[in-house]
């Protein structure tokens, strides 16, 4: 159990692209542990590797009511519709900003048991996971924006 840092907008880690994980091994499962315990801390419902400074595919996510996922080397291989709504992000504090997405995707990825899994999401979750996965390519919601407002989120 630890939380870990959250690197702030502004730090060039961020823009970063993250680079594929090669082997499961306990000490990644600690990472996604502490992933998990910073996300939480910080009232998240995403976190991706790159913001705790490490450069590797690697992303948690709860958005409540079960949907607890950790994805290894996540990858869209198919989305549907258009949506627009609005995001924060543990990386830009009281920052909003309306994005828009694809409404659902279908995402590939491989759990800390090393077993590959497929997930069709929609709504929050599906928002979530191309936020997440953006964070793996370098990109913040705020680079993507149609409008961004700072205070509270709605
Ligand atoms: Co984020």
């Amino acid at each position: 159990m630890a939380v870990l840092e959250v690197l702030k907008a502004g730090n060039p880690v961020l823009k970063e692209k993250s680079l594929p994980v090669a082997e499961i091994d306990k000490k990644m499962r600690r990472l996604l542990d502490d992933m998990t315990d910073t996300m939480k801390k910080y009232d998240g419902v995403g976190l991706a590797a790159p913001q705790v400074g490490k450069l590797i595919r690697v992303v948690v996510i709860d958005v409540g009511k079960g949907g607890r996922y950790e994805l290894i080397n996540p990858v869209i291989v198919k989305t549907e519709g258009k949506a627009v709504d609005s995001e924060g992000c543990l990386s830009v504090p009281d920052i909003f900003g309306e994005v828009e997405r694809a409404e659902k995707v279908t995402v590939e990825y491989t759990n800390r048991w090393n077993k590959q899994q497929t997930l069709n999401a929609d709504g929050l979750l599906a928002r979530c996971i191309q936020h997440e996965i953006d964070h793996l390519e370098g990109r913040l919601f705020i680079d993507i924006a149609q409008s961004i407002r700072k205070g509270e989120p709605k």
